[in-house]
This record gives structure tokens, C-alpha cells and sequence, in this order.
């Protein structure tokens, strides 16, 4: 944990203007889905107050709203706005970068057991190019297994490397520096399922090169479902070209007035690929959510995580409860854990207003910014009941 970036900013403050809903409900479920504060369901409100009205939305302001979505986005990991496509989920990304890497018979894209569907099935899918998926085995933890993950990216038959910054199912954080170093010195391609870690975890991706990274914001990015982007590294967006293609992909088609003047020079930024139109509201409601976070800042929130997974912890080691979750550099905020009787205790926080999330054998908690150590402790009580 960093110290330096005490003192925090103020909860109760955030609560009451953000999350007024919070007095009576322990919100823990963010690895699921992502409230949205305040600011963003009233930016949502205004906009479609303006969305029944069309004329009071023009075109220019619908651009310029997408333009500051892309500098927001690159914002949050270190990007350029130039890098930056918007997409409506984290499938979407990794749907382009499956279909777009130049990938060829023989090949084989690595990922590791127990990712996300959505970072297995777009690679399964080549199967028919015959590019085969090949799923490393996990630690017995049921973590990523590094080691062996560096071992295989040796070979060159692996093309790609496909990995979830965080873990769904037990929040582990993958080394991103030695993996994309490992990555860069094989020239495999290094493709990133982050939606489970924008927003709790910090990424900065000019310390740490990625190839292709997808997020969809309705998580920790506390944003409206149908907003996220993918970020596509600069020197790779020339080379990659869009399965399916969205008519302002392409040169020119800024101006609306010749749009029949056809030119299938596709863009050379990472608007070739963009499917417009998208779904304007939830970008507008995508930047207020990323205003607001990139003001909490990011650092600061993965430090107030770990700060109140303490008291679980605390409670997991008197009652010799299996932790699933790593704890130091690996760990999240996310904090999962599995008692005798799962079923039963994930029903008691049901019942006193906790909102978890029961995934693969383990309560997963997933706090977010605006939690607090007494909600912690609340849960404790309840756990302790049952
Ligand atoms: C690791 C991971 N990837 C992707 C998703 C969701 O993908 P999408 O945004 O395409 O719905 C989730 C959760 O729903 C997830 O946990």
C-alpha cells in the first residue's frame, strides 16, 4: 500500500452526494455491476431530457462528447485519445483483436483456465482458421499460473497472449510488467480483458506495453451499461483491420455533406474501430463516471480496498476460513472467500442487505471507493451469526 496518498478523500462526502441510496443497502458487488453515482444518472437524465428533442442535440456536441470519452478513457490508462475506440463491452475489444491480429494456421493464442467466458470464447472461435485456443492449467489456488504461462509464450508458435488483468472469480492481479515484457521480447501479441480492474486498480500502460486492451465500464467504472472502449497499441492500429466496420471507420466521413464521395482508406487512429452509432447516452454518462474517478483517483481507491478487506480477513483467520483471494502485490479489491457452508452465509448477507456475489464456490466481495470499514465490520457481524 502507498501511504503517501493519505489522507483519503472524504467518504461520508462521496455517500451523501454520489450514493444517497448507501444508508440502507451494503452495496459489495462491483466485480458485477457498477452503480451509478449521482452525477452520471443525472448527466443520463439531461441528456435524454435533450435525447426527446433531437435538434437540441446536435451533431458537433455529440463528437465532441465522444472525442472527450476517448481522452477520458486514455486518461484513466495511460493512452493517447488517438488509441482509443469505444465499443459497448469488453467482448467487443476482444472480438476485434481475435479477428483483426494477423493470426494464421498453426498458431496458437494462450490464455489461462478459468478466464471469463469473454476472453475464451472469441478465441475459440478460430478454431475453423485452425488457430488453436490453448488454456494453461491454474496454480492449485486456481490463479493464473505465471511461470507457466512465461515458459509457453517461449514457444513460437504462440502468437498471443490473452489474460484478465484481474481475475473474476478470485481477483488475482497479474503481473503485467513481467508478462508484457515476456511478451514484447517473444514478439507475441499481448491482448488485456481489463474490466475488472479499471478503476480499482491502477494501469499505465506507457509503463507497461500492451498490445490491445478491452474494458467495458459498467463495473468499476460506475458507468451506464452499452459504454467501455478498447485500446489498440499505435504502431498496431495500421496493421489491423476491422472484421466488421462501421460506416465512420473510413476517411472523410466527418462531413456529412458528401458522404457518397466513398473512400475505403479506413481511419488511422483507433476510430476504424468504432461501430457507429453507438450509444450516446452511455457515453455521456461514461465521462461524468470518469470525471469522477479520475478526481477519487485510482491509486488512492486500490489502497481504501485493501484497507477494508482488513476486518474480513481478520475474521477468515479465527474461524479458519479459506481465503480463494492472493493478498499482497497479487491481490484486488476484489476479496472472495469460502466458508464451510457457502451457500448458507451468502444467504445471511442476502438477508441483511449485503449485496455479493456467489462465483465458483466463494463469496466474492468487490467494495468499491465509497465503502466503508463499518460496512465491513457489519458484514463481519453477519458472518459471525451464521
Ligand atoms: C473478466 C471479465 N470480462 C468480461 C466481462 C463482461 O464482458 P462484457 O463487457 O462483454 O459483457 C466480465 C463480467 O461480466 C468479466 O468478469
Amino acid at each position: 500500500m502507498d501511504s503517501h496518498l493519505s489522507p483519503l478523500y472524504d467518504i461520508a462526502e462521496l455517500r451523501r452526494i454520489e450514493f444517497p441510496w448507501t444508508g440502507d443497502t451494503i452495496y459489495l458487488n462491483h466485480a458485477s455491476v457498477g452503480p451509478l453515482p449521482e452525477r452520471t444518472r443525472l448527466t443520463l437524465e439531461s441528456f435524454n431530457r435533450k435525447r426527446a428533442i433531437p435538434h437540441q442535440l446536435p451533431d458537433r456536441e455529440l463528437i465532441a462528447m465522444l472525442a472527450e470519452s476517448r481522452r477520458l478513457a486514455g486518461e484513466l490508462i495511460g493512452a493517447d485519445p488517438e488509441e482509443i475506440a469505444l465499443t459497448i463491452n469488453t467482448g467487443f475489444g476482444l472480438s476485434l483483436a481475435a479477428r483483426a491480429l494477423p493470426l494464421e494456421a498453426g498458431d496458437i493464442v494462450l490464455a489461462s483456465d478459468r478466464e471469463f467466458p469473454a476472453n475464451v470464447y472469441p478465441w475459440m472461435m478460430l478454431k475453423d482458421q485452425g488457430i488453436r485456443l490453448e488454456l494453461a492449467p491454474t496454480t492449485p489456488e486456481g490463479w493464473p499460473d505465471e511461470e507457466y504461462l512465461l515458459h509457453r509464450v517461449a514457444d513460437s508458435r504462440v502468437r498471443v497472449l490473452a489474460v484478465s488483468l484481474v481475475q473474476f472469480s478470485n481477483g488475482y492481479t497479474i503481473n503485467l510488467a513481467r508478462l508484457s515484457a515476456a511478451a514484447r521480447a517473444t514478439g507475441t501479441y499481448l491482448v488485456v480483458d481489463a474490466i475488472q480492474a479499471l478503476g480499482q486498480v491502477p494501469v499505465d500502460i506507457r509503463n507497461t506495453p500492451v498490445d490491445v486492451l478491452a474494458c467495458g465500464a459498467q463495473k468499476w467504472l460506475l458507468s451506464p451499461w452499452g459504454s467501455g472502449f478498447v485500446y489498440v497499441r499505435r504502431e498496431l492500429i495500421g496493421e489491423l483491420r476491422p472484421a466488421i466496420t462501421g460506416w465512420m471507420a473510413f476517411e472523410g466521413t466527418d462531413d456529412f455533406t458528401q458522404l457518397t464521395q466513398y473512400n475505403d482508406t479506413l481511419r488511422g487512429d483507433a476510430r476504424r474501430f468504432e461501430l457507429i452509432t453507438l450509444p450516446y447516452q452511455d457515453f455521456a454518462g461514461m465521462n461524468a463516471s470518469l470525471g469522477l474517478l479520475l478526481d477519487l483517483r485510482v491509486a488512492r481507491i486500490a489502497n481504501h480496498l485493501r484497507t477494508l478487506h482488513r476486518p474480513v480477513l481478520d475474521w477468515a483467520e479465527r474461524h479458519d476460513v479459506r481465503i480463494v483471494s492472493p493478498d499482497g502485490e497479487r491481490g484486488s479489491g476484489i476479496l472472495c472467500f469460502a466458508p464451510p457452508d457457502v451457500g448458507r452465509a451468502f444467504r445471511a448477507l442476502k438477508a441483511a442487505h449485503v449485496v455479493s456475489s456467489l462465483r465458483e464456490g466463494a463469496i466474492r466481495l468487490s467494495p468499491h471507493a465509497y465503502n466503508t470499514e463499518a460496512e465491513m465490520h457489519r458484514v463481519v457481524e453477519i458472518l459471525e451469526g451464521c
